[in-house]
């Protein structure tokens, strides 16, 4: 079998994880959208995983317990690993709410492959936009299990980067992400 270094190699580029965290509404699909088309035109290849889009595919029999959260993140996490070993740079966008579940990521894939980034936006504020009316629907009691809620986010207690996505501009949310892989890798 072919290794990850040569298919490094091949591409040019070194596989790596970034894993944004953080409230629903916070940001990071916005931000691992932007974040994946400038590295796409810079000429890096990537992959972007994100919540609403796997809970509908390969994790579609998962809810929001906290059994669930986690086999949620695991398969997430295994899923990530494989597209690393293929040298290619992974967003991962996951509420991953507790620091147990942003754990068993980082084990899974890896520390030195693992790059967490807490995207701050205070509950108010994701209330307040409440771009999929899920907070709404939560107050009301319709969701009772809803992240910031009904269930608990744990502020990451040292991630590698922290995005607060009230203060700074989506450009300037992406630069700090792009200034960090450019160090790393
Ligand atoms: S995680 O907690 O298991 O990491 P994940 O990122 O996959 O969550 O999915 C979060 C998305 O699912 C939210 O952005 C929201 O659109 C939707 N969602 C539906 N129900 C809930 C809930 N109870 N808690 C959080 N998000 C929910």
């Amino acid at each position: 079998m072919l290794n990850r270094i040569e298919k490094e190699k091949l591409l040019g580029q070194k596989g790596l994880v970034i894993w944004m965290t953080g409230l629903s509404g916070a940001g990071k699909t916005t931000i691992g959208v932007a974040l994946e088309n400038h590295l796409h035109n810079d000429g890096v290849l990537t992959q972007l995983l994100d919540g609403d889009i796997i809970r509908e595919g390969l994790n579609n029999n998962l809810g929001f317990s906290d059994d669930d959260r986690k086999e949620n993140i695991r398969r997430i996490a295994e899923t990530a690993k494989l597209f690393v070993n293929c040298g290619i740079i992974t967003i991962c966008c996951f509420v991953s709410p507790t620091n147990e579940i942003r754990n068993i990521a980082k084990k899974i894939i890896g520390e030195k492959d693992f790059i967490e980034v807490y995207i701050n936006a205070s509950l108010e504020t994701c209330e307040k936009r409440d771009v999929k009316g899920l907070y709404a629907k939560a107050r009301r009691g319709e969701i009772k299990d809803f992240t910031g809620i009904g269930s608990p986010y744990e502020i990451p207690l040292n991630p590698h980067l922290e995005i607060k996505t009230n203060e700074v501009t989506l450009e300037e949310g992406v630069k700090k992400i792009i200034d960090y892989i450019s160090k790393h890798n």
